[in-house]
């Protein structure tokens, strides 16, 4: 036995979901297979994880002393800190009233085609300050660290001019750095067409390839660009333009594909090697083909179905055709209005067929995965960055199964406790 590693910090006893693979991203069926040690072990040296694993092999590996932390996890559950990768995090106003005529009948899109909608909380960011964004957004992430959320992937798009832009990234770029969350910028303003370039399509994606795109860039704000590719939104044609204006600055891409009319944004995702490939609640075989032939991680977001009472994306079908899947919350002020990853673990449960353990896979590696992050997080492995969540229920099985219930006892983000009676 070589020389042992110094702990700061040892989390005993519990049922440890490591997500561990051999191979990331966990495609199809390896998503079933879900590493989970019993009685696990994991110990921490400053912001890294050193050990993991039964009591004896940890033991044996790591020394303590009175200054280490001790958890004891006993009847708990420890996973990966949970990763979100699709959330619209940065916004001005509520649209409450919306919510409720969808629920009394209304349609999203029809809402959004009569100026409200997206429109309507681009008024409201233009209209906020960078301090109050920074406000809100800093409410938001405390709800969703306390849920066990330790990596955000956040977007702007609702301020579709250059200013109100810069200053949603600029808010997450704050947040940032006053907060444990590790926050990753995605640039979308296409993301609707603004009120000044209503009748001039054509200006408005010039106006991002040329001007936006590159001073963001220019900045540093972002690392990923976004896309609305949707009918009476951004066409194939305009949203393949700005994504290879944005290829070329050096930025990654993701894209909204697919969710609410089948338009071909799988198919595209494919073509151009985008990251991730978001919602698909209308992907095509084609699609699914195409994905299937790629790199893309589709990320599934059912808590936007669910609140637009919607079908939801075929799940299953993507699954058995070998894909790797991710959720997220997609949390934003209209079709999604949760931060809550953890009942969309459940909703996908229910309505998409989807296993605990393909669940617990695409809100830890996936996800991470599909930010480019899976060599740092997404797994509890030796070597990687120490963000945990302890569950307060004994069995990982138990956390989808009790719908809405925010179940999380502490949480650890690069070595430190930063939720929970624990911290100190
Ligand atoms: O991901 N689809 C486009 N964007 C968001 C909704 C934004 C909004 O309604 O404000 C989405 O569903
Ligand atoms: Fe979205």
């Amino acid at each position: 036995m070589g020389e042992k590693v110094r702990a700061d910090l040892l989390i005993k006893n519990g049922q440890v979901v490591t997500a561990a693979q051999k191979e990331y991203p966990v495609r199809g069926k390896q998503m079933t297979q879900l590493e989970v040690i019993d009685q696990g072990w994991v110990a921490c040296a400053g912001d890294k994880i050193v050990a993991v694993g039964t009591a004896e092999a940890v033991e044996g590996h790591v020394e303590t002393s009175e200054r280490t932390q001790v958890i004891d996890a006993a009847g708990q559950v420890v996973t990966p800190g949970l990763v979100d990768p699709h959330t619209h995090l940065i916004f001005g106003g509520s649209r409450e009233d919306e919510f409720y005529l969808r629920a009394q009948g209304a349609d999203y899109m029809e809402i959004m085609d009569a100026g409200g909608g997206i429109a309507s909380s681009v008024r409201a960011t233009r209209e906020s300050s960078l301090d109050e964004l920074v406000a809100f957004g800093r409410q938001r992430l405390k709800w969703m660290l306390g849920m066990g959320v330790t990596t955000v992937e956040c977007k702007s798009g609702y301020g579709l001019d250059l200013d109100a832009e810069l200053k949603q990234l600029k808010a997450v770029e704050i947040l940032q750095n006053e907060q444990p969350v590790e926050l990753v910028s995605t640039s979308l303003g296409a993301h609707a067409w603004p009120e000044e370039f209503k009748n001039d399509q054509e200006g408005y994606v010039n106006f991002l390839i040329n001007k936006a795109l590159p001073k963001i860039k220019e900045e540093g704000l972002a690392e990923y660009v976004d896309v609305f590719t949707e009918k009476g939104v951004f066409s194939v044609e305009q949203s393949r333009r700005i994504f290879q204006s944005a290829k070329e600055l050096g930025f990654k891409l993701r894209i909204h594909a697919d969710e609410m009319n089948t338009l071909g944004g799988a198919e595209l995702a494919a073509e151009l090697g985008t990251s991730s490939a978001d919602h698909l609640l209308m992907i095509s075989e084609q699609g699914i083909e195409d994905l299937g032939k790629s790199d893309v991680i589709p990320i599934l977001l059912p808590g936007t179905a669910f609140v637009l009472r919607k079908p939801y994306a075929p799940a299953r079908k993507m699954l058995d055709a070998g894909l790797p899947l991710a959720l997220a919350t997609d949390f934003n002020p209209g079709s999604c209005p949760t931060a809550n990853l953890g009942l969309v673990m459940s909703i996908a449960c229910l309505y998409m067929a989807m296993t605990p353990e393909e669940v617990f896979h695409a809100v830890t590696i996936n996800a991470a995965y599909s930010l480019g992050r899976s060599d740092r997080v997404g797994s509890i492995e030796v070597g990687k960055q120490a963000d945990l969540v302890v569950f307060d229920v004994d069995s990982y099985k138990k956390i989808p199964y009790y719908v809405g219930v925010n179940l999380v006892d502490t949480v650890i983000k690069s070595g430190q406790v930063v939720m929970g009676d624990r911290k100190r």
